[in-house]
């Protein structure tokens, strides 16, 4: 863990926005900044924090912590998909390869959180599926559900789409999406085992896939973007679950709905002026993300203290 003195002295030096002139096309997201090269893709992880698909400020360490972390689950994966990674050139860039993302967040959940409560509670179906009446709010679900979002184009909101529709629309074929669904509840089962030995609940997440066509038009599906991090994911601590579930307390979380939570109870919830966010909370947003990062990967997080902006130029001036 990094000091909180030293994530402080961090916090004038964290990752806004990264240019790289020269390296080819660039799409700037919310989190990361995308350079296309040819047929590779440079994700750049910026410090950036979103909530409510709104880019709110900077948290000292995110960039590398989210690049580390889905590092580590994309090699603990790759028994069960092939992934979009080629290299690390810096703790906050990954090549990988291009692919065509199917235009669908194929999220998967596993207790009643979030969006999902927000609408169960609101008497809303869930991407299309009609939960048993009586649930309460952090309640396991039978069995891993995916309830599936269109991928919104900047500046709107996802919007929740039932895997049928996903189909009968065609925004994915459907042999195509019968795959995703198979990887993406495999890789959500390992996950939720692997957090297990760490004493944590996986409680939903967001994949996203792509098809990697070869030169012969071969299809294959890969697994692309960003995967199980606490920017995709939530996850909770396991043993005090159970005993704070049945007194109807929240569980203790390990996420960004920390952040949201913060965010809901000033009003905020995506429209409108976000407020401003102190400096000791963007030092607490560090600090949670490094406790999850350390819990989930089970090693210890460490950096340097400075900006990390001119050696990502530097190293990125190799590809071309
Ligand atoms: N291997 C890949 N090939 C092509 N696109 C990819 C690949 N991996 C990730 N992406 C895309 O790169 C972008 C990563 O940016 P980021 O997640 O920061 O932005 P975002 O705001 O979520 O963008 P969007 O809302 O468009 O998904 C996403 O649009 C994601 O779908
Ligand atoms: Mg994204």
């Amino acid at each position: 863990m990094v000091p909180r003195d030293a994530i402080a002295k961090q916090l004038a030096f964290t990752l806004g926005a990264i240019d790289v002139p020269g390296l080819g096309g660039k799409y700037e997201g919310k989190v990361r900044d995308c350079y296309t090269v040819g047929d590779r893709r440079v994700l750049i992880a910026s410090d950036r924090l979103s909530a409510f698909d709104v880019v709110l400020t900077t948290i000292p360490f995110k960039g590398r912590m989210l690049t580390e972390l889905a590092a580590y689950w994309f090699e603990q994966t790759s028994h069960i998909i092939r992934n979009h990674v080629l290299e690390y050139p810096h703790p906050n860039v990954v090549i990988t390869r291009e692919v065509e993302i199917i235009p669908v967040e194929v999220i998967v959940r596993n207790y009643l959180a979030g969006s999902a409560w927000r609408d169960y509670e609101a008497g809303r179906a869930i991407s299309g599926i009609e939960l048993p009446k009586g649930m309460k709010k952090a309640q396991q679900l039978d069995s891993p559900l995916i309830t599936p979002s269109t991928k919104a184009a900047k500046g709107s909101h996802d919007t929740p789409i039932s895997s049928d529709e996903v189909v009968s629309s065609g925004l994915v074929e459907k042999s195509l999406w019968e795959e995703v669904c198979a990887a993406a509840l495999q890789l959500f089962t390992f996950g939720s085992k692997k957090a297990a030995e760490r004493g944590l609940l996986l409680v939903d997440t967001k994949f996203e896939f792509g098809v990697l066509r070869s030169g012969t038009g071969r299809a294959e599906l890969l697994l692309a973007d960003e995967v199980l991090t606490q920017d995709s994911s939530r996850y909770w601590i396991a043993d005090s679950y159970q005993e704070r579930f049945d007194a109807g307390e929240d569980p203790l979380m390990l996420d960004k709905e920390f952040v949201r939570r913060w965010l809901i109870e000033r009003g905020y919830m995506g429209d409108g002026t976000p407020p401003t966010i102190p400096d000791d909370f963007r030092v607490d947003v560090s600090l949670r993300y490094m406790d999850a990062y350390e819990k989930i990967t089970g090693s210890t997080f460490t950096s340097e203290i400075g900006s990390p902006a001119a050696a990502i130029a530097e190293v990125l001036k190799e590809v071309r």
